[in-house]
């Protein structure tokens, strides 16, 4: 993939790697730009109620590949030769210590003017947690702030000419405990591999696929 190309264009010539060349790795650039990526990506209310794990190693993307045995085996060699395989999980709980944490660093960055403004902003977010945990969504609700970060992460990572595989095909629960990360009030929610495509990617030669502009968007 060449760069740089307009954004309209990037989306057409983006496609899922299905298999990638080992030790093809990316620039230590391209590699800064992934993490900043990911942290800059928005989020409701500004929660962040993410962490990204990066596996760069062979023993890295061997723990993350705990994940890909058995009915998602498919997708371990993905894993297994991709440059980085990013683990994207959301958090299970925003309790009161970690909201303050995102408050402190509001403040720090200078968007909250006076005690007041710190007061609303922090209800407003609070209220949101609320809302989705009286329901028992909150999972739901940080698992869908991951996928931004996720559709960044793809779109940013072909305008920079990275390949990547999305991967929902693996098996949470063996990375979840690989990872220790219930512990850590964390859930893997979606994995990407990152790297350059090989010769044996039978899907950069397929022709992309996309319903019709009028069966998905409807002018108001
Ligand atoms: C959330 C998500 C999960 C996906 N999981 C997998 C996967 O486990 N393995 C795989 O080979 N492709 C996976 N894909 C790739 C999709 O099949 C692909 O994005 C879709 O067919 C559109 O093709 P394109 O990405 O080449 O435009 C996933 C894509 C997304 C967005």
């Amino acid at each position: 993939m060449t760069r740089p190309l307009p954004i309209a264009d990037v989306v057409h010539q983006r496609k899922t790697t299905k298999a990638f060349e080992l030790g093809q790795g990316l620039t230590p650039e391209q590699s800064a730009a992934v993490r900043e990526i990911l942290r800059m990506s928005p989020s409701s209310t500004n929660a962040q109620p993410w962490h990204f794990f990066i596996a760069t190693t062979d023993a890295g993307k061997r723990r993350v590949a705990a994940g890909a045995s058995g009915n998602f085996s498919y997708n371990e060699p993905k894993i297994m030769n991709a440059a980085e395989v990013i683990v994207l999980c959301a958090r299970t709980a925003l309790d009161e210590s970690y909201l303050q944490q995102v408050l402190d660093q509001e403040t720090q960055d200078g968007r909250l003017a006076n005690e007041e403004a710190r007061i609303n902003q922090h209800n407003v977010r609070k209220g949101y947690v609320q809302k989705h945990g009286a329901t028992g969504n909150l999972l739901n609700w940080t698992a869908r702030q991951v996928y931004i970060a996720l559709g960044f992460l793809l779109l940013g990572a072909a305008e920079m000419g990275v390949d990547a595989c999305p991967i929902e095909g693996f098996d949470d629960t063996a990375v979840d405990a690989e990872l220790g990360l219930a512990a850590k009030g964390l859930k893997s929610v979606v994995l990407v591999a990152l790297g350059h495509r090989s010769d044996a990617d039978f899907n950069a030669a397929l022709p992309k696929s996309r319903l019709a502009e009028s069966l998905v968007i409807t002018d108001l």
